[in-house]
């Protein structure tokens, strides 16, 4: 790694050292709210486009260009690991993953194999070409929780409340547990992956996790969060763990061994500060939806987020999920512009 990259305001805002401005990515920065990336996928399906290194390339680095922000997140899906261990699923547009034959028996869960660098040459080639464009820019990569994988793959689609992976998870533990422990494999050798081709932070989307209860997720997820966490810990590489509605469930993510803790819009960051306990560095949390309205009132809200945030140990700048594909892309511009110029030390 050079130098300017293990100095740059992300890597540095991670590892809860001082900055010299609070850094900013968005989650969901590559993809439909950019017209040149709509231009680039025309034709083109999204599983395709994600095991086709030169349009991976591309379509992660549009968003450096046009906003400015201080790290890249590898283009590609959480269902791709899946995909290359041979599950039959397909992202379909306007709708997400969508799972052929999900998994509702032992006999269906044990099918899931590990992950092997060979399953994914695509990823370690855009990544190698990614770390040579984006030079002092850190490179993010990532992966699905387990929960959040686990919901796909029982519900067989998007789901509102998830109610067959509940079911599965209250009624059958033994193979809930099974194919827990399966995905966690893949989790994290697919994040190893990504790391040793040179990704220089890695974050785990759980973004469904929010969906359980407290008690539940020590008891149903915690185990497979943390040996992930653990998993990576060798790598000298920043984690983060990210999920949407987890307000009640910021102590226990803290426990889970990252670096770096994701919080949606509902939490002030200087009230999860206190949830996720020392020793983390938080991530967030401007609600998505405040960039539909008029300028003044991001800027308004933004800055309210900077000074809640000065009381984390680290604070890394993002919205509390993913953009939505109605945004105007100025915006974001705009946005990245007045957190870097208000927070300048
Ligand atoms: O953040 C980025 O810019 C990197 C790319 C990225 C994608 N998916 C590209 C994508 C990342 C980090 C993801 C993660 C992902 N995928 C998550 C976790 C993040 C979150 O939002 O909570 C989840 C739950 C998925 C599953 C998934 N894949 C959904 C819900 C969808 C959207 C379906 C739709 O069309 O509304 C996808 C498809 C997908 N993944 C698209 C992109 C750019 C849209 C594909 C298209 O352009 O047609």
């Amino acid at each position: 790694m050079n130098a300017q990259l293990a100095e740059s305001a992300f890597l540095l805002a991670c590892r809860r050292r001082p900055v010299p401005y609070t850094p900013v990515w968005y989650m969901r920065q590559a993809g439909r709210s950019l017209p040149e990336y709509r231009a680039l996928r025309a034709g083109t399906e999204m599983l395709a486009a994600c095991a086709t290194p030169d349009l991976v390339v591309e379509i992660t680095l549009q968003p450096v260009r046009r906003y400015g922000v201080d790290a890249a997140i590898f283009f590609s899906d959480i269902v791709v690991p899946l995909k290359a261990i041979g599950v039959d699923l397909d992202i379909k547009p306007g709708v997400g993953p969508v799972v052929a034959d999900p998994i509702r028996d032992a006999a269906a869960a044990t099918r899931l194999r590990p992950i092997e660098p060979d399953d994914v040459p695509y990823v370690t080639e855009a990544i190698g070409a990614l770390v040579k464009e984006l030079d002092r820019v850190p490179l993010i990569g990532f992966a699905g929780g387990p929960f959040t994988l686990a919901s796909y793959l029982i519900e067989g689609g998007p789901s509102k409340n998830h109610d067959r992976t509940k079911a599965m998870m209250y009624g059958d533990p033994g193979l809930w547990h099974e194919l827990m422990d399966r995905l966690t494999t893949i989790t994290l050798g697919f994040l190893r992956i990504q790391a040793e081709a040179g990704a220089s932070a890695l974050q785990l989307f759980d973004s469904w996790v929010g969906a359980v209860a407290p008690h539940d997720y020590r008891t149903f997820v915690l185990p497979y969060t943390s040996r992930i966490f653990a998993g990576l810990a060798d790598l000298d590489v920043p984690r983060i763990h990210f999920g949407v509605g987890t307000g009640e469930l910021l102590g226990i993510m803290g426990e889970a061994g990252a670096d770096v803790v994701g919080v949606d819009w509902r939490v002030p960051l200087d009230e999860a500060a206190l949830r996720v306990g020392a020793g983390k560095a938080l991530q967030g949390n401007l609600d998505p939806a405040i960039l539909l309205a008029p300028w003044e009132v991001v800027a308004e809200r933004a800055t309210t987020i900077l000074e809640t945030g000065r009381v984390a140990e680290g604070h890394i700048f993002n919205l509390g999920h993913g953009v939505l594909p109605a945004t105007d892309p100025d915006q974001l511009a705009r946005l990245t512009e007045h957190i870097h110029s208000t927070s300048r030390r």
